[in-house]
């Protein structure tokens, strides 16, 4: 049966070189595998492209590390840490801080009987960046707040602030920026002018969409008191010890207040003209009113704050003309305001704990 046997033979042939086949195909690929750059450059880059588009797409994975890398507005800034492959990695996109910070831990003790240094508030506040910025490492904050404060000689009031308020304001899940608006000069203070200045230098760093406005020595005694924005213009400052831990009429609008920035625009911004103590916030809360805006306020308990005791400033006696102009507020509004503001910027220092911005608004 000779052409039975020439059949089997090229059988085995067949088997034999398929056997061959296969192992060549094995061993292509198991060279392949090795990353071996000289070999297969092009590859390699590709491999890492893909790595990359993979992580645009799936966020779960990335470090904390990749968030300390982002820049101020978002992009992600080369760094390698030792032993680490040093790759730009793609931001991660976080998920919204709940309405409610579950960090929040209700009320606190304040007091002023020891001094505090920028030196320690800096080393309790280690999250905290240059020009007193912060935002949450592990969620999108709902708003981007930034805090002003009018300033002048009160280096140790405004200790206490920072002392108290960055670790506040960091549980509040907030990201924010401090800006300390420091009046040059010794001509009569302008509160609400320094205010507006804060808008507008402040708008200058970021795209804040709330401002909070916060006299230097207020200090919140409990952090659900969110320093935040809210459908209508919040006053924060609702129970102060200086009052007795009470409200001193309905329409009192001081201390600290936060106001969108749709809302803060629908007003023209604060009056400019108001110098000496007294009768601006009064005319901030107559603007809100014909705009037909409310007031929104937390609760009594939750809104008490601590006033530091001192003497009245020089250059800060009442403004007996304060009456006159808060009776006028309906007519004079529209054209006193963020739209007529000017003055003399004369530094922006970014400071550790707080952006301070050194301005002379003139004279009354
Ligand atoms: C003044 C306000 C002040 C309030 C509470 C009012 O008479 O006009 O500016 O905030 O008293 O002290």
């Amino acid at each position: 049966m000779p052409a039975d046997f020439s059949l089997l033979h090229r059988i085995c042939k067949l088997v034999v070189l398929l056997c061959f086949f296969h192992i060549a195909v094995t061993v292509f690929f198991y060279v392949r595998s090795f990353d071996i750059p000289l070999a297969f450059p092009h590859k390699r880059q590709s491999h890492n492209n893909t790595t990359q588009s993979g992580l645009d797409t799936h966020t779960v994975s990335t470090s904390r590390t990749e968030w300390n890398t982002q820049n101020e507005e978002g992009t992600a800034a080369p760094q390698s840490e030792p032993g680490q492959k040093s790759v730009t990695e793609p931001r991660k996109s976080l998920e919204k801080c709940p309405e409610t910070s579950p960090l929040l831990v209700g009320p606190l003790r304040v007091e002023f009987n020891n001094p505090v240094s920028l030196e320690q508030i800096k080393d309790e506040n280690p999250n905290v960046q240059l020009g007193g910025r912060f935002k949450p490492k592990d969620c999108e904050a709902l708003q981007k707040v930034a805090i002003i404060i009018p300033f002048r000689k009160r280096d140790e009031h405004l200790k206490f602030w920072l002392y108290y308020l960055h670790p506040i304001l960091q549980r509040q899940q907030l990201e924010y920026g401090v800006y300390v608006i420091n009046q040059d000069g010794d001509e009569t203070f302008n509160r609400a002018k320094l205010l507006n200045v804060g808008y507008q230098e402040s708008l200058k760093d970021k795209d804040y969409n709330c401002f909070v406005f916060s006299d230097v020595d207020l200090i919140p005694m409990d952090d659900r008191n969110t320093y935040k924005c809210f459908s209508q213009p919040r006053h924060l400052s609702v129970s102060m010890d200086k009052f007795g831990f009470r409200l001193p009429y309905n329409q009192y609008f001081g201390g600290v207040s936060s106001m969108s920035k749709g809302q803060y625009l629908k007003i023209n911004g604060f009056p400019n003209n108001y110098w000496g103590w007294g009768g601006e916030d009064d005319d901030i809360y107559n603007r809100l009113a014909s705009k037909g805006m409310t007031i929104s306020r937390p609760s009594g308990d939750i809104g008490k704050c601590r006033m530091i005791r001192h003497n009245r400033d020089k250059q800060n006696d009442p403004n007996p003309q304060r009456f006159d102009r808060i009776a006028h507020t309906k007519e004079t509004m529209n054209k006193d305001g963020i739209n007529s503001l000017s003055y003399k910027l004369m530094s922006v220092e970014k400071l550790d704990l707080f952006t301070k911005i050194t301005v002379d608004v003139g004279k009354p």
